[in-house]
C-alpha cells in the first residue's frame, strides 16, 4: 500500500527551475525515478539540458521547456506544455528563487532595483506559476499537489538580504492561503523551508568544525535531501497533508543563537556543570 502511494507512475510533474545541478535537478532526478514524466522549466538553456540528461540518466521520461516564470506568459506556455502531455498534470515542484551577491546589502542603503529583482524572483514567480498550474488542474477536473520552496530565513531573520526574508516569509503564507482556496478542488498546497544546501550555486566552503557547532545534524544539506521531502509532499502519502511549510535544515531553526558550538547556553559560566553536561566536550 504504501509502495503504490509513493508512485507518481502515469503523473506529470512540472519542475520550474529545474537547471543548474542544485534543488530543481534533484528533484527531477527523483520524480522520475518514481515514475511520473517530468516537465523541466527553466531560463536557462544551458541549466536545463543538465537536468534533461540527469533525468535520461535515471531512465526516466521529460522533456524541456525553455521558459521565464516570473512572466503570466512564461507560468501559463510551461503548463500548456505539461497538459499537452500523456497523462494529467497533477503537480508542480516550484523551485525558483534565491539571493544572487548583487542582493546582498545593509537593509538602511538596499537598492530599490534589487528589492524588486528579489521579490520577482522568489515571490512573483511562485505565485505565477502557482496560479497558473492550479489554472490547469482546475479545468482538466483532476486533483493535484503544488510544493514551493521558503526558506528557513523566511521563519526567522535574514540580514543583509531583507527581501529574500520577506518574500520567503511571503511563500509561506501564501501556501497557506492557497491551501484553503483550491482544498476544495483536490489540490494540495505546501511549502518546504530548506536550511543550508550545498548547491553549486552557494558558494561556500566545506568546514566540518563550525558546521557541526551550528547544525544539529552537524552538516550542511544536500539537494537530494530537499528532493525527499518534495516527494513525499508530491506524493498520496501526504494526502491529507496540506498548507504547510516543512524544514528541512538538520535542526538549525531548533538551536537557539544562545546555544554554543557544545549545546550549552553560551551564559553558564559554571566550568563543572559544563563539563558535567557535555563531559567529550575537549
Ligand atoms: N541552496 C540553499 O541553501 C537554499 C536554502 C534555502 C532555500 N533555498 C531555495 O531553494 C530554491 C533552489 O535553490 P538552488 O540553490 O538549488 O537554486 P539554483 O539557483 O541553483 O537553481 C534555480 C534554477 O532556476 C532557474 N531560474 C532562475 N530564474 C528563472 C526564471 N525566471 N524562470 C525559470 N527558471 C529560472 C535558474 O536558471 C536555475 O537553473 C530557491 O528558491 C532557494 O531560495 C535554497
Amino acid at each position: 500500500m504504501y509502495r503504490e502511494k509513493l508512485s507518481l507512475e502515469g503523473r506529470t510533474i512540472v519542475v520550474a527551475g529545474a537547471g543548474g545541478g542544485g534543488i530543481g535537478t534533484a528533484v527531477c532526478e527523483a520524480v522520475a525515478e518514481v515514475g511520473a514524466s517530468v516537465v523541466a522549466v527553466d531560463i536557462d538553456p544551458e541549466a536545463l539540458a543538465e537536468a534533461e540528461q540527469r533525468i535520461r540518466e535515471r531512465g526516466g521520461r521529460g522533456r524541456g521547456v525553455i521558459a521565464d516564470v516570473r512572466t503570466r506568459e512564461g507560468a501559463e506556455r510551461a503548463m500548456a506544455e505539461a497538459a499537452a502531455g500523456p497523462g494529467p498534470l497533477s503537480g508542480l515542484v516550484h523551485i525558483v528563487g534565491g539571493a544572487r551577491e548583487g542582493h546582498w546589502e545593509p537593509s538602511a542603503d538596499y537598492p530599490d532595483e534589487a528589492f524588486r529583482e528579489v521579490m520577482e524572483l522568489n515571490l512573483d514567480s511562485a505565485f505565477q506559476t502557482c496560479r497558473a498550474a492550479a489554472r490547469a488542474m482546475i479545468d482538466a477536473g483532476t486533483p493535484g499537489s503544488i510544493v514551493c520552496l521558503s526558506s528557513i530565513s523566511g521563519s526567522a531573520s535574514s540580514p543583509f538580504h531583507l527581501p529574500y526574508g520577506i518574500a520567503k516569509a511571503g511563500i509561506v503564507q501564501m501556501v497557506q492561503t492557497l491551501a484553503v482556496e483550491w482544498g476544495r478542488r483536490s489540490i494540495r498546497v505546501n511549502a518546504i523551508a530548506p536550511g543550508s544546501i550545498r548547491t553549486p550555486r552557494v558558494p561556500m566552503t566545506e568546514n566540518p568544525a563550525r558546521d557541526r557547532a551550528a547544525i544539529p545534524l552537524g552538516r550542511r544539506g544536500d539537494a537530494s535531501e530537499i528532493a525527499g521531502a518534495a516527494l513525499f509532499l508530491l506524493s498520496d502519502l501526504a494526502s491529507y497533508v496540506t498548507g504547510q511549510t516543512l524544514a528541512v535544515d538538520g535542526g538549525a531553526t531548533g538551536k537557539l543563537s544562545f546555544i554554543g558550538a557544545d549545546d550549552v547556553p553560551v551564559f553558564m559560566d559554571d566550568p563543572e556543570m559544563r563539563a558535567r553536561l557535555v563531559p567529550d566536550s575537549d
